[in-house]
């Protein structure tokens, strides 16, 4: 042991740099630990001759003191300095994560199918590029006949005496179940549509429907009114009324425009239902013998009915949203008006 192996650790332990309380724990050990320099030289100290002893002791004494006092003095400064140097606000709450939630038109097409499901019918889907056939010559519509300026169509191959289009209703999804369901058939039929139609507040090229179809022996037009009456109680509450209006469906015969009672002022008037106290929600009708029989289903013996409503309007209806464009914009502004309407 000797006088300059004390002043090198003394050299050693002011020159320490630390930055991290991790650094201060690595000097203390190398140090002051079980096998650190100052307790080598007190192992030393041991050995050493008796007057050696009185020369080293102190010296050594004041070295354990002074690098216990260093590890203090370090150990405050990275603590100080730590915190300092943070730029982090560590009391700032987290990044939230913004959870998406479902689209309106999501929520009240699962409301429709879940009122309907309970009355017993299935869902049945089909293409959105259909052919001609099923989306028009089976629904009686005859080629050319005038009755398809109804729906605007966008065609994807013309010029075919069975032309690919997009199709303009989920009616093509009602035929396609005549064909391959045994009967009696009870479906719904949810899906896009399409109609070449210049996009306003009021209409848009793409939006969705359900549409339903009922085919049994003695379906009677009573019976399209009573599925009808409890759709209605069922989406826009127990005290809706309904009314039915004549139209006109190349599919059906006879037909009907369906009007519930407005649910914003109870028949009184308002602007929603424009001062009737009846709001528009659906075509439906009889099902055309023409349409069964297409579809090699006995007209004779069996009967049906059919419905078809837009998804969007009935969300207007619900949310008295009174821009159709709304529904297609994704503008989050006012997707998340919906969130709480999540419940379905
Ligand atoms: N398919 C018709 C439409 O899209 C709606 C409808 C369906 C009307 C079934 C009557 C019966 O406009």
């Amino acid at each position: 042991m000797t006088q300059e192996n004390i002043e090198k650790v003394l050299a050693e332990l002011n020159a320490l740099d630390c930055k991290t309380e991790k650094e201060v724990e690595q000097a203390r050990v190398r140090f002051l630990g079980k096998k650190g320099e100052i307790t080598a030289l007190f192992e030393e100290f041991r050995s050493v001759d008796g007057d050696q002893k009185r020369l080293f002791g102190r010296p050594l004494n004041e070295l354990k003191q002074k690098a216990v006092a260093r590890i203090e003095e370090l150990k405050a400064g990275v603590q100080d300095g730590g915190a300092e140097e943070s730029k982090e606000d560590l009391s700032m709450p987290g990044q939230q994560y913004e959870l998406g939630s479902r689209h309106p038109v999501s929520i009240v097409r699962q409301q429709i199918v879940d009122i309907f499901r309970k009355f017993g019918y299935d869902v049945a889907e089909g293409p959105e590029i259909e052919d001609d056939y099923h989306v028009f010559e089976a629904l009686n519509f005859p080629p050319n006949h005038p009755a398809r300026d109804m729906q605007d169509t966008f065609f994807v191959s013309a010029g075919h005496l069975n032309p690919l289009l997009l199709r303009t209703h989920t009616s093509s999804v009602q035929v396609r179940s005549m064909e391959s369901m045994p009967l009696p058939i009870r479906v719904i039929c949810p899906g896009r549509v399409f109609r070449n139609e210049a996009i306003s507040a009021r209409a848009h090229c793409i939006f969705h429907q359900v549409e339903g179809l009922y085919v049994d022996e003695n379906v009677t037009f009573a019976d399209l009114k009573q599925a009808i009456l409890l759709f209605a109680r069922e989406m826009f509450g127990a005290d809706a009324q309904i009314r039915m209006r004549p139209s006109f469906f190349p599919f059906t015969e006879p037909s009907a425009e369906v009007d519930v009672s407005c649910n914003i002022c109870h028949g009184k008037g308002c602007n929603i239902c424009k001062g009737t106290g009846w709001l528009e929600i659906m075509g439906c009708g009889m099902v055309d013998p023409n349409v069964l029989e297409a579809s090699g289903i006995d007209s004779k013996k069996y009967s049906g009915f059919a419905f078809g409503m837009g998804i969007e309007r009935i969300a207007m209806l619900k949310w008295q949203v009174n821009d159709l464009r709304h529904y297609f914009e994704n503008d989050l502004r006012f997707l998340h008006e919906f969130e709480s309407a999540t419940e379905v």
